[in-house]
C-alpha cells in the first residue's frame, strides 16, 4: 500500500441545548463509517467533535430551569456522549467549545483577523427585552407582518414569504416573556467577508473542496454579489466568550463553534503527545468536515476565510449531506417523528440504523427517507438473511474440525468478491456508500446459492461427506469473513462477533485478499436478529409519549414565566416535616358559606363569622382576618374551614373552628375560596 495519508475527520458539533435524534445520526453514522474506513485501509485518522455550547439559547435555558450554564452544557454533554457511544461513534476525542483551549484559540484566531484588517464596527438596531434584560435573537421575537397585517409571525419571516428584521415588525412580542420589547441600539463587531472574495471565489470553485451542487449553490447565492459583513458580535448578556479587546461583547456562537474543531484537536494532542501544527498546519494532513446541508455559508465560506486570514490549513474537503425524512416526510414534533437517539436505542439494534442509512447515503446532498417498513424488511433481508445466516448456517459444521487447511474450489467466488475491493473501497472513499452496499450485498447474493446447493445440513448426516462438509464450510465462512471486513466501517458489531466467532482479529482491508484457513471455529453466537414491528412500534408509542410530556412542560414553563411567581415564600417558610396522610386526615377542612360576618367589640383584629355547613349546620368562628376584609365582603362567600378543631372559649364567645388563609398579614391576607358550586359541608381532600 503507499504511504498512509494523515487525515483529521470532523462532524459538526451538536448544539448542547438539545437532545440526539436520529436526523443528527445521519451526519455521525456517515462520519464514523468514512473515518473507520480510512482507519482500516492502515490511514491515521484523528476523528474530533464537541458540544457546540454557547449562545442565547442556553442562556436562557439555564435562566429557565434556575441552574448555571455550566450544569445545563454538563448534562448535555453527557447525554450526547452516551447516545453517540451508543451508535458506536468512534471520536478519538470529544470536548466542548467552552473549553480554556478554545477560548485561548480564539483569542489568536481573533488577533491575526484584526491585523488581517478584517474587523470593523457598526451600529446594529435591535430589540431588547426590558424584562429579562436581554436582545432578542430573531427567533425569540414574533409579531404581525409589516407587509401583509397577519399576526403571530416569526421574527424574521411571514407565512406570506416576507422576510424583514424584527425591528421593523407591527406589535413586536418577546417570546421569553411575553412583553413588548424596545428598540435598542450597540455597537457590533463585523468580519469583511468581502475582502476575501476573490480567495473565496478560486477555493470554492476549483479543486475538489466541495461537492459540485454545493460550489454551484454558493456561486449563484453568494459569489455574485458582493459577500456581505459577517456580524459576530453580541452585546452582554451572552453565554460565550467575552471579546478581549472589546469588553462587554461577545463572541457570536458561530465564531467560536469552528475553532472548536482546532480546539478539541488540540485536547488531543495535548493528551496524545502530538502537536496542534501537525494536524492544522501540515502539508501532509488532510482535513475533512462533515456537515448538513443547513450550515453550508458557515463551512464553506465563513469559515475557510477565518483560516486562510490566520495561517491554519483549509478544509481538503467539505462533505455535505441532505436532511432526513421519516417515511417521506420532513421530522417533526408533531407528526412523532422526531425521535431521539436515546429511545431509539432503547428499542432497536444500533446496527440496524447504521446499515439503514449506509444503504441510502449517497455522495450528493439528497435527503434520505427512513421509511419505517422498508427499513425492517431491509434489515432482515440483507443483513439477517444474506449475510448472517452464511455464518448461522456453517459455523456449527465446523465446531469439530475447524477450517480446511486448503482453501477449497469455489468455483471462483472469493476470488472475485477479493476482486471488488477496489471498487467498494472507491465508493466509501466518495462517500457513495449506497453503492458500496450495493456491491457487498451483490456479493452476498452469489454466496448464498452456493451454499443452497451444496446443502451442508444434508452432507451433514452423511459421514463419509465429512471432509466434502469441512470444505463447504470453510468457503461459507471465508466468504461471509470477506463481507464482513467490507461491511467493517459500517458494522462495528458485526466485527467484533465475526472475531470471536474465528479468533482472528479484523484490522486491515486487505484481509478480504486471503481467506482464513486451518484455524478453529468457535460455538456460534448470536449476531443480529430480525427486527420485531413491535419493538418499531414501542419506539414510535414512546415518542408521541415523550412530544406530549415535552408539550406539556413547555407549557407549564411558559406559564410560570408569565407568572414569575418569587421562590420568596417558600424561602421564608420552607415546607415542615412529612407527615403521614392519616396525619392529614385527622384535621377535617370542610366548605362553609360565610352566613354573616361581623365586627368583634373591643377586638381590632377579629371578625365574628358565622357559617353555614348546609342545613340548620352552623358555626361560630373567631377569624383574625380584620386588617384584609370588611364584613360585607365575606356575606355570602364560600371558604374552607378546620370544622373539628376543639372550640376554643375566647374572651368575646366561643370559637368553634378556624377559617383557612394565606398571606403574610395585615392587609394581605388571602381567605380561601372553593368556586361556586362547591357545596357547603363537602369535605376538602
Ligand atoms: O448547526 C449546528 O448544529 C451547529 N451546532 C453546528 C456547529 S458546527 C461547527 F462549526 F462548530
Ligand atoms: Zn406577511
Amino acid at each position: 500500500m503507499s504511504n498512509p495519508r494523515k487525515i483529521l475527520v470532523t462532524s459538526a458539533l451538536p448544539y448542547a441545548n438539545g437532545p440526539i435524534h436520529i436526523g443528527h445520526m445521519v451526519e455521525y453514522i456517515q462520519t464514523d463509517i468514512w473515518a473507520r474506513f480510512q482507519r482500516l485501509r492502515g490511514n491515521e485518522v484523528l476523528y474530533v467533535c464537541a458540544d457546540d455550547t454557547h449562545g442565547t439559547a442556553i442562556m436562557l435555558r439555564a435562566q429557565k430551569e434556575g441552574r448555571s450554564e455550566l450544569d445545563v452544557i454538563a448534562e448535555s454533554s453527557q447525554s450526547h456522549q452516551r447516545d453517540f457511544a451508543g451508535f458506536g461513534i468512534s471520536f478519538d476525542h470529544y470536548g466542548s467549545t467552552h473549553s480554556d483551549e478554545n477560548r485561548e484559540l480564539c483569542g489568536q484566531v481573533w488577533q491575526k483577523i484584526r491585523e488581517s484588517g478584517l474587523v470593523k464596527e457598526k451600529q446594529v438596531e435591535q430589540l431588547f427585552d426590558t424584562e429579562k434584560g436581554t436582545f432578542l435573537a430573531d427567533r425569540f421575537v414574533k409579531g404581525t407582518c409589516p407587509k401583509c397585517g397577519k399576526t403571530d409571525q416569526a421574527g424574521d419571516n411571514c407565512e406570506c414569504g416576507h422576510t424583514y428584521s424584527p425591528v421593523d415588525l407591527i406589535d413586536p412580542l418577546s417570546t421569553i416573556s411575553g412583553t413588548t420589547p424596545e428598540v435598542r441600539s450597540a455597537n457590533h463587531l463585523f468580519i469583511e467577508l468581502e475582502q476575501l472574495h476573490e480567495f473565496l471565489n478560486e477555493w470554492t470553485q476549483s479543486g475538489d473542496h466541495l461537492q459540485t451542487e454545493v460550489a454551484n449553490y454558493l456561486k449563484g447565492h453568494f459569489l455574485g454579489d458582493a459577500l456581505r459583513d459577517w456580524d459576530i458580535s453580541r452585546p452582554a448578556p451572552y453565554f460565550g466568550f467575552e471579546i478581549p479587546d472589546s469588553p462587554g461583547d461577545y463572541w457570536y456562537v458561530w465564531f467560536d463553534a469552528p475553532i472548536g474543531y482546532i480546539a478539541s484537536t488540540k485536547q488531543w494532542c495535548d493528551a496524545n503527545d502530538s502537536n496542534i501544527d501537525a494536524w492544522w498546519k501540515s502539508d501532509d494532513t488532510e482535513i475533512h468536515h462533515f456537515i448538513g446541508k443547513d450550515i453550508v455559508y458557515f463551512h464553506t465560506l465563513f469559515w475557510p476565510g477565518v483560516l486562510k486570514a490566520t495561517g491554519f490549513n483549509l478544509p481538503t474537503k467539505v462533505h455535505v449531506h441532505g436532511f432526513l425524512t421519516v417515511d417521506g416526510k420532513k421530522m417533526a414534533k408533531r407528526d412523532g417523528t422526531f425521535i431521539k437517539a436515546e429511545t431509539c436505542l432503547k428499542h432497536l439494534d444500533p446496527s440496524a440504523l447504521r446499515y439503514f442509512y449506509a444503504s441510502k447515503l449517497g455522495p450528493k446532498l439528497d435527503d434520505i427517507d427512513l421509511n419505517l417498513e422498508e427499513f425492517r424488511t431491509k434489515v432482515d433481508t440483507d443483513l439477517v438473511n444474506k449475510i448472517v445466516n452464511l455464518a448461522s448456517r456453517c459455523a456449527k459444521f465446523l465446531g469439530p474440525t475447524g477450517l480446511s487447511d486448503t482453501y477449497p474450489d469455489d468455483g471462483g467466488l472469493f476470488q472475485q468478491a477479493a476482486d471488488d475491493a477496489d471498487e467498494i473501497a472507491g465508493a466509501y472513499e466518495d462517500c457513495d456508500y449506497n453503492k458500496a452496499m450495493r456491491l457487498i450485498l451483490a456479493a452476498a447474493d452469489r454466496a448464498n446459492p452456493f451454499i443452497e446447493n451444496a446443502q451442508p445440513w444434508v452432507l451433514k448426516k452423511d459421514e463419509s461427506k465429512a471432509r466434502e462438509l469441512q470444505d463447504v464450510c470453510t468457503i461459507a465462512i471465508n466468504l461471509f469473513r470477506q463481507l464482513v471486513i467490507y461491511l467493517a466501517p459500517v458494522l462495528p458489531e458485526l466485527v467484533t462477533k465475526t472475531e470471536d466467532l474465528l479468533g482472528d482479529k479484523i484490522t486491515s482491508w486487505d484481509q478480504a485478499q486471503s481467506p482464513l484457513l486451518g484455524t478453529p471455529v468457535n460455538k456460534f453466537k448470536h449476531m443480529m436478529k430480525r427486527i420485531d414491528p413491535k419493538d418499531i412500534q414501542k419506539m414510535m408509542d414512546e415518542t408521541a409519549e415523550e412530544v406530549a410530556a415535552d408539550a406539556a412542560a413547555s407549557a407549564a414553563s411558559e406559564l410560570a414565566s408569565k407568572y414569575n411567581d418569587s421562590p420568596q415564600p417558600l424561602i421564608d417558610k420552607p415546607i415542615s416535616e412529612e407527615c403521614t396522610i392519616d396525619d392529614f386526615v385527622k384535621v377535617d377542612l370542610r366548605v362553609a358559606r360565610v352566613l354573616q360576618a361581623q365586627h368583634v367589640e373591643g377586638a381590632d383584629k377579629l371578625l365574628q363569622l358565622t357559617l353555614g355547613l348546609g342545613g340548620n349546620e352552623k358555626r361560630n368562628v373567631f377569624a383574625g382576618i380584620k386588617s384584609a376584609y370588611k364584613p360585607e365582603d365575606l356575606e355570602g362567600k364560600l371558604v374552607v374551614m378546620v370544622a373539628n378543631l376543639k372550640p376554643r372559649k375566647m374572651r368575646f364567645g366561643l370559637s368553634e373552628g378556624m377559617v383557612c388563609a394565606a398571606g403574610a398579614g395585615g392587609s394581605e391576607i388571602f381567605v380561601l375560596s372553593p368556586d361556586d358550586g362547591a357545596l357547603p359541608g363537602q369535605r376538602v381532600t
